[in-house]
């Protein structure tokens, strides 16, 4: 009996010190499993590096870490990223983005409508009922589903990094916002196989948040709120963390909030200045796409610096020189009212945990309209203390989700383990 013992202590032992050599002597190895990001707007890759314990996130188009979520259909085939943005103002009835919000989702005849209205694609239920887009390639109406759509997203990112590893990536490991349900996961998980990779688990994006600010390790934490303002909605979520346990507490959040609706009233605002200029209002879409696009820039400039110069030219207007300073003051009036509703969630959860700002261990922020500085105040004064800001916020899912796929690859010397404890709170909407 004990001799049975000695073998297999002997055994164990053997296999330990084999690990801590290999650990010494051998070059680290490549990591096995790849993070995703299949974003709403942007979506990127990472991966866990063992031994230093970083956490890369690819260059995959020019120089750029995330790729838009956008995948246009043309004659010449499948465009992914900023190359579909760069053709889209010519192909805007192909050119699809925001696929995320339709995944695993049924819609009536009158939500499909409604939602019809805010986008230049054309949406249709499928024999299922699901919400797919129909495109016309070559002349002929196919329907595209959302999955299919985020296949062509991952399948790019996939290249992306098996390009960096020069080796096959067939796993991964993926977020999707908390409060998806269970269809929405399984569809999640179907354009990873779409794109001819193994979904190992699918983590909450806050959760993926907080680890990449290493809160799974920490001991003498429990309550972080982590704040995600993406391109079009607004995500709220109080997590208990303990021991690399993650239980989330409450979630609330406005999906008609984001970066989306504060471009769209810098947009109002120069449409109505065109108009009076030009003394004809703007209204082709080609011109009207430029200037969102032009728009979108003027916003992230308007983080760094206090005013910006537009200068464009609309040929329905003739092609003159069309020139407008925009400052960060004017960019915050217009937007006064939907900055102050970030707030709203945030008093919810807190409502809804009975607890008060002095609770509240730490603030992660998620998104890249988290970046506007007016947020960031409002937050602060709010919480009467400052968020975490040393991730990049448009990068911090990404990177919590390549260290659970550091784990799950068994990536040394991550001896941490992050397991999510399911919860069923519901999401408090605030619109
Ligand atoms: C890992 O990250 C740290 C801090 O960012 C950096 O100093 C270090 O050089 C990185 N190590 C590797 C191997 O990339
Ligand atoms: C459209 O037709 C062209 C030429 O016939 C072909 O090369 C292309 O692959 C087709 N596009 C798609 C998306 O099927
Ligand atoms: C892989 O990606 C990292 C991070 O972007 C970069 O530093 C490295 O040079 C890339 N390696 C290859 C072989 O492309
Ligand atoms: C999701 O997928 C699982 C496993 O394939 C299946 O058991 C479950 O019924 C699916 N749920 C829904 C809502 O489709
Ligand atoms: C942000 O998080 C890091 C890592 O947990 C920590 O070292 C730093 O003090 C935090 N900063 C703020 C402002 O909370």
């Amino acid at each position: 009996m004990s001799s049975t013992f000695i073998v297999l202590g002997t055994a164990v032992l053997a296999v330990l010190l084999a690990g801590y050599f290999a650990q010494i002597y051998l070059p680290p190895p490549k990591p096995r499993v790849v993070g995703i990001d299949l974003g709403t707007t942007y979506s990127c890759v990472g991966m866990y590096h063992a031994v230093s314990g970083n956490v890369t996130v690819l260059t995959t188009q020019d120089d750029h870490k995330c790729i838009p979520s956008v995948v246009a259909f043309t004659g010449n085939g499948i465009l992914v990223g900023y190359k579909a943005v760069a053709q889209s103002e010519h192909n805007p009835y192909n050119t699809l983005y925001d696929a995320k919000r339709f995944i695993g989702k049924k819609f009536g005849e009158k939500e499909l409508q409604e939602t019809q209205k805010q986008y230049p694609f054309k949406l249709k239920a499928d024999s299922d009922g699901m919400v797919s887009f129909a495109v016309v390639i070559n002349g002929t109406e196919r329907l595209v589903s959302p999955q299919e759509v985020g296949a062509c997203i991952i399948l790019e990112l996939r290249k992306a990094a098996e390009k960096n590893l020069s080796a096959p990536v067939t796993k991964i490991v993926m977020s999707a916002p908390a409060e998806f349900d269970e269809m929405q996961r399984n569809f999640t998980m179907k354009a990873g196989s779409l794109a001819g990779v193994d979904v190992l688990r699918i983590i909450n994006e806050p959760t993926a948040a907080a680890m990449a600010y290493g809160l799974h390790k920490k001991s003498n934490l429990h309550n972080v709120l982590v704040i995600d303002l993406g391109g079009g909605t607004l995500d709220v979520s109080l997590l208990n963390v303990q021991g690399g346990m993650f239980l989330t507490q409450a979630m609330a959040g406005n999906n008609y909030l984001g970066g989306q609706d504060f471009n769209q009233r810098l947009m109002q605002y120069l449409l109505k200045v065109i108009e009076s200029r030009y003394h004809k209002p703007l209204t082709d879409k080609e011109d009207l796409q430029l200037l969102r696009l032009a728009v979108e820039e003027t916003k992230l400039r308007l983080t760094y610096q206090h005013k910006d110069v537009m200068s464009l030219s609309f040929h329905s207007l003739g092609n003159t020189l069309f020139q407008e300073t925009v400052t960060r003051q004017l960019f915050e009036d217009l937007n006064a009212d939907l900055f102050n509703k970030v707030l709203i969630p945030i008093e919810k959860v807190l409502e809804r945990t009975e607890m008060t700002h002095e609770d509240v261990d730490e603030i992660v922020l998620v998104g890249g309209s988290t970046r506007i500085p007016r947020v960031i105040e409002l937050v602060t004064k709010f919480m009467n203390k400052k968020p975490n800001t040393s991730v990049d916020p448009e990068l911090a899912v990404v990177t919590g989700v390549s260290v659970q796929a550091g784990i799950l690859g068994g990536m040394w010397p991550l001896t941490v383990s992050a397991v999510e404890l399911p919860s069923r709170v519901d999401k408090i909407h605030v619109h």
